[in-house]
């Protein structure tokens, strides 16, 4: 079938979705909800024989509608309705959530019902939870929808006539709903708030006496402050969060975006204020064994002999600011002196990276920096980063991505010896969606060795996302490894033990530093880095200021105005419906 996907971004679950429906052999174009005019004009080119709307913010025009079967992806159970269907579930403690797929109709979320799936609903971000449950429940629900209407003779439930529909309709939760009592809400009630709101619209509050907007929330459970501390005031820092106390404990603040500005690490965020509160720093990179807020922690397996170690770094939305990938870095060189013969790095739970931290460069603007020359400090430190990597030479390196990885964070991970990626996990190893920018992370380097010369030209010139499946396919990643979050963990372990018992370890390791003599006597990693850099630092600092303006959008989250055309095939010059 030709199926149309309209929606308000291409965002991770629209992503998935996508590449699912073409792997089965649907065509597949895209157009961006701007305006009815514009989805009108992308109907009538399309022609579609289905509209799918994974994530829509108003309701899809009438014209539309009427002439066409459209399917909504609803976070929410049967009977749900409303556009903080989430936010709802989440601040009210549900144990069990749902996603519906209906069609569209007049009245919004209350169609005929073409397909649900449900999931346990975790205490976690609200984005998390997008990220990982709805997109795999939307998944599921969707594609069955999608072969109830191939099949021509399957009839949606009407709403009225659902037995099950639990859900009701609830309105916008707004920044009233969510306040933060400091002196009444305890700490599990706090977090709760602060979840449901994250990553869009976090929750109005105020640090240092200043209104701004909270996310990022992480439970403490031993600093509690001086005795005379009250609930509300702020404790400590530790790298890029704050310590706030709560009625009965206190809590971490990763983020905070002040009125008018962008989302940014808290002590960035408020940099002046924060340089006044007393460091609760960690002794060292080992994982604590209690509830804080650590971003870099390292762990073993406990068998002594064929020790695996596993360094995580959950860096929120997986940005690595300069500061992010210099502590990355020590945190490695640190591992790679462990006695263990197989590194895995983790990265975070829900993004394993996504490259730069554009938001901390974008940051230099607010103040008298320069966004070039912090664009300019990050690609070097991560650079660094990756550099480290691929000079391990006493151990197997593992990159094992549970989440998403996008632009420079999945050629970091290529810097491992070997990729692991989960199933629902989405790769865009590509960057020029962001300005056109070169990119470097040594990928001229790494890509062609894995794909050759003509694949890494096609990944980087279609711009599209890549399953984890389709990534192993191409042979960007090594495995795609099936099973949720901890089916995950647990398989990733197994396999890492495997090879670090196996018999011949030493001739791998020994044959690894081998071809990575031969390569640097053949080209050395420098020149690749000098290459890349000549074009960086014509993205940064030449004329064309693409980059900076991509950058400065994305960040600010301004609406699109078009649809990129290697999304929307509709729009190609010379397209024509199929026959
Ligand atoms: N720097 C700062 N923030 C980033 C980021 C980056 N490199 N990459 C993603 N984010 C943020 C987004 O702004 C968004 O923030 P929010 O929580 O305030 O909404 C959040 O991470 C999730 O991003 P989103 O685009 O919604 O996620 P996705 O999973 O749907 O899409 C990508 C993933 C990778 C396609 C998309 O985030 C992207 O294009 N990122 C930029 C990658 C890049 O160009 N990096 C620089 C070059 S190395």
């Amino acid at each position: 079938m030709r199926i149309l996907l309209l929606t308000h971004a291409f965002n991770s679950l629209t992503q998935r979705l996508g590449a699912e429906l073409q792997k089965r052999g649907h065509e597949i174009s895209i157009e961006f909800d701007i305006a009815d005019s514009v989805a009108e004009e992308a109907v009538a080119l399309f022609k579609p024989d289905l509209i799918v709307a994974p994530y829509l913010r108003r309701a899809i025009p009438e014209s539309i509608w009427k002439q066409n079967v459209c399917l909504i992806v609803h976070p929410g159970i049967i009977g749900d309705r409303g556009p903080s269907a989430l936010d709802w579930a989440i601040q009210a403690g549900e144990g069990e959530w749902g996603v519906t797929v209906l069609q569209a109709e007049a009245e919004m979320d209350a169609g005929p019902i073409w397909a649900s799936a449900m999931f346990p609903l975790r205490a976690a971000k609200k984005s998390s939870i997008y990220r990982n449950e709805v997109t795999q429940a939307a998944t599921t629900a969707v594609l069955q929808a999608v072969e109830h209407y191939a099949a021509g003779d399957f009839a949606p439930t009407p709403l009225a006539a659902c037995s099950d529909a639990r859900g009701c309709l609830g309105p916008l939760m707004k920044q009233a709903d969510r306040a933060i009592d400091w002196q009444r809400d305890d700490t599990a009630t706090v977090l709760r708030k602060i979840n449901a709101a994250d990553g869009f619209p976090g929750v109005a509050d105020n640090l240092f006496g200043e209104a701004c907007h909270v996310f990022d929330a992480w439970p403490e459970a031993v600093l509690r402050g001086a005795a005379d501390s009250k609930p509300g005031d702020l404790l400590a820092r530790r790298e890029t969060a704050v310590l706030r106390k709560t009625r009965d404990g206190a809590l971490w603040i990763g983020h905070a975006k002040r009125t008018g500005e962008f989302k940014l690490p808290a002590t960035l965020a408020f940099a002046a204020e924060s340089v006044a509160l007393p460091e609760a720093p960690l002794a060292d990179w080992w994982r604590v064994d209690r509830e804080t807020w650590q971003d870099i922690a390292y762990e073993e397996s406990r068998s002594d002999e064929n020790a695996v170690g596993f360094l995580h770094f959950e860096f929120y939305n997986g940005a690595m600011s300069t500061s992010q990938c210099e502590r990355l870095r020590a945190a490695l060189a640190w591992a790679k002196q462990r006695p263990v013969q197989v590194l895995v790095l983790m990265g975070g739970a829900d993004f394993w990276s996504n490259g730069i931290h554009l938001n901390v460069i974008e940051a230099a603007s607010l103040g008298d920096g320069s966004p070039a020359d912090e664009s300019w400090n990050n690609i070097n430190a991560m650079n660094d980063l990756a550099r480290e990597l691929i000079e391990t030479g006493g151990q197997i390196t593992i990159a094992a991505l549970a989440g998403n990885a996008g632009a420079g964070g999945c050629f970091l991970a290529r810097a491992a010896d070997l990729v692991w990626a989960r199933e629902g996990a989405i790769l865009n190893p590509h960057y020029k969606n962001m300005g056109n920018l070169y990119g470097s992370e040594y990928w001229t380097y790494l890509l062609p060795r894995r794909v050759g010369d003509e694949g890494a030209r096609t990944i980087m010139r279609n711009r599209q996302p890549l399953t984890a499946q389709r990534a192993a396919e191409t042979g960007f990643t090594d495995a795609c490894l099936a099973g949720d979050a901890l089916a995950f963990r647990i398989d990733v372990a197994r396999r890492a033990a495997e090879i670090s018992a196996s018999p011949d370890l030493a001739e791998q390791l020994a044959a690894k530093r081998e071809r990575r003599a031969q390569d640097e006597a053949a080209k050395p990693l420098a020149a690749y880095r000098e290459e890349e850099l000549a074009h960086m630092r014509r993205n940064f600092y030449g004329f064309d200021p693409s980059y900076h303006v991509a950058r400065h959008h994305f960040v600010r989250k301004s609406l699109a105005s078009w649809t990129p055309r290697h999304l929307a095939r509709h729009r190609d010059l010379g397209w024509k419906v199929p026959q």
